[in-house]
This record gives C-alpha cells, structure tokens and sequence, in this order.
C-alpha cells in the first residue's frame, strides 16, 4: 500500500517519511525536495519554481504532474510528502496508480496551525538529502551541521514569516479540500494521526497504523 501524508507546512510530513522509509523500506516522493533540487541545478522547472516557491504559492499542477509521472514508475512502497496539494494532483495520482493496480491511503497530520511557524523557523536543512532538523526539538549533534555527512545545514528561503503566511493560506484553500477527497464515505481511505505530539509519538502512532493496517 502506498502512503500519501496529508498535512500543512511545518506537521511533520517529511520528518516521518525520513523514518518510515528507513524503518519499513518505503520510498520517499517528496514533491518540495524535488523541486528544491531542480532549482539548485537551474533546470527549465527549477527556474520556473524558484519565484512561485519564494512567494509561497503552489506550483501549477502540469508541471507537478510531469515531474512525478517518472518518480512514480518502479517497483516498491511509495510513500509521498507534499503531493497531492489538489484535487487535480490527487486525480492525477489515482488514475497512474490505477494503471499500475496499485492503491493508496491518506494520512492527516492534525496540527493547530499555531505551533508551525516556531516549527519552520527553527528548521535547519540538509539540501542534498532533504534531512531536517529543528534547533529545540530535534538538534543536530553538532549546530549548523548534518549528523550523516558533517556538510552545513541551510535555512529554507521560504520559512521566513511572512511566506509561511502565504503557504498557509494556499493549504487551506488549495490542499484542505482532500481531506474530503480522501474522506469519501463511499470509498474512505483517511487516517489521522495527532501530529502536535512529539516527534517521537507521533512516528509511534504511524507504526501502529502501518502495523495494524498491514500496509
Ligand atoms: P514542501 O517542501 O512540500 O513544503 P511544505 O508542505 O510547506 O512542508 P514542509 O516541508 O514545510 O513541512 P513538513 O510537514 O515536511 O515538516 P518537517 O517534517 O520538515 O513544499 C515547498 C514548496 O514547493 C511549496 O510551497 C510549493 O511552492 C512547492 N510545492 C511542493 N510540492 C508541491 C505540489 N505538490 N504542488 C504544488 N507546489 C508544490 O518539520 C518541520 C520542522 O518541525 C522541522 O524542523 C522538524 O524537525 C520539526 N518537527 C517535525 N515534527 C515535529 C514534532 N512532532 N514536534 C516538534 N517538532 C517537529
Ligand atoms: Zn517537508
């Protein structure tokens, strides 16, 4: 079964996905890593990324969709963090998986959105790897630098204040709405997990839903 982690900027999406994929040999999409990487290199999608990203707005559906189609091929678990962001995206990713018989579950990290900006603030970032750390609540061994490889850790150019006010704003308008989608009485395939819990919790809630779920 493959994972889809469902949450606003700062829940924890890419913290957990780090652990699930260590732990039980899933393989992380991240759309944002994605992204990130094709603006370090300058490619024609990272230079049409680079400005929508610094304002905080999403990036329009065709270009995600083109970049995940080949992301998606392969074999093994999948498990994706910060995509779907529509209902488009999510149609997009249904009707590819469907081709491939494959099938997936959402997972809401429920968070108040009063304790993200501390959160993404006091992020520091590995930009090869994607590996975050946060300066209270998951320290690097060393300040400044990355546990695994010893290179500098960065501050994201989007997790200044006023961006992750525009970021919000396009969760709740643009990503809310899958909980809907997800939540289908017809079809349900949503879980929650209570994401405000500390690191910690909240990836032994996640083993509980993998292990009790069997996926
Ligand atoms: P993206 O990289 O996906 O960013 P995001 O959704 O804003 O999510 P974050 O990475 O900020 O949060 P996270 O939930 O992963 O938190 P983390 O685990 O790091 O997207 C960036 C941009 O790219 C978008 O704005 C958009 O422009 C574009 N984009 C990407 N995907 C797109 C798509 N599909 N469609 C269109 N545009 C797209 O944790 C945050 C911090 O908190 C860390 O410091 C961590 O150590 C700490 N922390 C984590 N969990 C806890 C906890 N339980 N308790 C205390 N601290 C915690
Ligand atoms: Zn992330």
């Amino acid at each position: 079964m493959n994972l889809i982690l469902l949450g606003p900027p700062g829940a924890g999406k890419g913290t957990q996905a780090k652990i699930l994929e260590e732990r039980y040999g899933y393989r992380q999409i991240s759309t944002g890593d994605l992204l990130r990487k094709h603006v370090r290199e300058g490619t024609p999608l990272g230079q049409e990324a680079k400005p929508i990203m610094e304002r905080g707005e999403l990036v329009p559906d065709d270009l995600i969709i083109r970049m995940i189609e080949p992301e998606a091929e392969g074999g093994g678990k999948l498990i994706f963090d910060g995509f779907p962001r529509t209902v488009a995206q999510a149609q997009a990713l249904d009707e590819m998986l469907r081709r491939k018989h494959k099938s997936s579950v959402a997972i809401l990290f429920d968070v108040d959105i009063d304790v993200l900006t501390d959160r993404l603030t006091g992020r520091w970032t590995h930009p090869a790897s994607g590996r975050t750390y946060h300066e209270r609540y998951a320290p690097p061994k060393v300040a400044g630098i990355d546990d695994l490889t010893g290179e500098a850790l960065i501050q994201r150019p989007d997790d200044k204040a006023e961006t992750i006010k525009k970021r919000l704003d396009e969760y709740v308008e643009k990503t809310a709405p899958l909980i809907g989608y997800y939540d289908d009485p017809s079809d349900p395939r949503l879980m929650r997990v209570n994401a405000l819990a500390p690191i910690g919790q909240v990836t032994a809630q996640l083993t509980a839903l993998i292990e009790g779920d069997g996926f």
